[in-house]
Order: C-alpha cells, then sequence, then structure tokens
C-alpha cells in the first residue's frame, strides 16, 4: 500500500510538473505578443500577432486540459474515496469561481438542500464541476445567472444550469467524447475534453451524466450519483 500510495504521488506530481513546464512558456511568448501588438501599426502585422496569441491561448487550454484528463485517468483508476459533502464542495468551488464570474457579470447561486454525502475523490469532483461551471460561463451570455443545484432524493445530484442557447440537439450524444466540440462554439476557445472530464468522474463514482435543453430556455448537465 505504501508502495502504491508512493507511485500515485509521484505520477500526480509529475503531471502537474508537466503542466507547469508547458505552460510557463507559453504564458511568456503570450506576454510578448501581447506586448509587441501595443506597439505595431500595420494592419496585416496586427493580425498577425492577434492569430499569434489565439494559437498560444489554444495550446495553453490544450495542455491543461490533456494534463487534467491524465490526472482524471489516473486518479479513476486508483480511486481513494473519503466521506465528502457535495454542498460544502460546491460552495467553495462557487467562491473560487466568483471573480471570473463577476468579469462576465454572471451571478453563480447555488441552491443547496443541505449537507449531501457521496463517497468519492474530492479532487476528481471538483475538476468535474470547474469544467461544467466553466461551460457554462463560456457558452451563456453575459448578465444572466447559472444556478448550481444539490439534489438529495431520491439521489443524490447535482444540475449546473444556464440560461444561454442551449445544446445542438443534434450534436447531444456525441459531446462528452474526447475532443469533440459542438459546432456552434464561436470564438470560445476550446479542447473539446470537458464533458470528457465530468462524465469520467461521474463513471468513476458509478454516476452518471445527463445533458439536457430546459423548456425555457438554456442547458442543465446533471451529475447523477
Ligand atoms: N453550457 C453549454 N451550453 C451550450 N453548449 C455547451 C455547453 N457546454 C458544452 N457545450 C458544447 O459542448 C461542447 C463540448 O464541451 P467541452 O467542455 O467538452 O469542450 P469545450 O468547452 O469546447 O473545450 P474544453 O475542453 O476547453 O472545455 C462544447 O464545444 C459546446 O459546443
Ligand atoms: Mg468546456
Amino acid at each position: 500500500m505504501a508502495r502504491l500510495e508512493q507511485s500515485l504521488k509521484q505520477s500526480e506530481e509529475f503531471i502537474a510538473e508537466a503542466a507547469h513546464r508547458v505552460r510557463t512558456p507559453l504564458a511568456t511568448v503570450r506576454s510578448y505578443a501581447e506586448a509587441t501588438l501595443q506597439r505595431v501599426q500595420k494592419q496585416e502585422n496586427r493580425d498577425a500577432l492577434r492569430s499569434m496569441m489565439r494559437a498560444i491561448d489554444e495550446s495553453s487550454r490544450a495542455a491543461g486540459q490533456l494534463l487534467d484528463h491524465a490526472m482524471v485517468t489516473f486518479r479513476a483508476e486508483n480511486l481513494e474515496r473519503e466521506d465528502i459533502d457535495l454542498d460544502g464542495l460546491l460552495c467553495e468551488l462557487v467562491q473560487r469561481m466568483s471573480p471570473v464570474a463577476e468579469m462576465r457579470d454572471v451571478a453563480l447561486h447555488l441552491e443547496s438542500a443541505g449537507p449531501a454525502i457521496i463517497h468519492g475523490d474530492a479532487v476528481l469532483l471538483q475538476n468535474a464541476f470547474r469544467n461544467l461551471i466553466d461551460n457554462a460561463l463560456k457558452y451563456a451570455p453575459i448578465e444572466t445567472t447559472i444556478t448550481i443545484r444539490v439534489q438529495k432524493t431520491p439521489r443524490i445530484s447535482v444540475d449546473v444550469i444556464d440560461q444561454g442557447r442551449g445544446f445542438v440537439p443534434d450534436e447531444m450524444d456525441k459531446l462528452a467524447g474526447r475532443f469533440v466540440r459542438g459546432g456552434d462554439t464561436g470564438d470560445h476557445i476550446g479542447s473539446g475534453l470537458g464533458l470528457t472530464i465530468a462524465q469520467d468522474v461521474a463513471h468513476a463514482h458509478d454516476g452518471t451524466m445527463i445533458l439536457s435543453n430546459r423548456s425555457e430556455g438554456g442547458a442543465c448537465v446533471t451529475l447523477l450519483f
């Protein structure tokens, strides 16, 4: 057990270190590109720099999501379960994500039903919900509300509900696939791994992920435990 624990810790440290080593130089290149954009006047050069910044943002996002996905796969195979209060975990996550939501004038509203205890891995669960809230922030318009609803009956479930355009119905059964993105993502940067991560985390906890559109508009992603 001690050897297994040591090997788990080393792999996780490796993943975190890898993420850091890929993203740090990308952040440096991005800041150079941004500073150069301030000095460059010619339109075609400005366009080239903007494309470069977008490609850097895409690489950085892809590196982060790939390494998160690796971490989730790894932890899911070696699941260390403990009693976790989903309500408390979500409350903390909502607080942590509020600054980003505020920048978009989006309200994050946690609708709780008191402590909801599941036997699971807090790191994985946080990662799954972060991806779902991140999607709601990305694909729903500014000045709207994202509701995170925790229910305890008949089973413990969490809905992440937004007021955006919802999922394209024809695409819904494919979106949880690896690297799959919707056809209407517009300018939003992404690598098509967020829903894969959330679904893998649900499965690791013997749960399921359900995508739906609400009749009043907006997307709803449910993790059912
Ligand atoms: N809340 C939402 N409203 C509308 N469409 C959504 C929503 N969440 C996800 N989608 C659609 O599902 C697709 C897959 O989502 P997923 O989170 O897996 O990837 P992504 O957001 O494109 O990239 P990333 O890996 O960076 O999260 C998105 O590209 C988008 O088309
Ligand atoms: Mg996403």
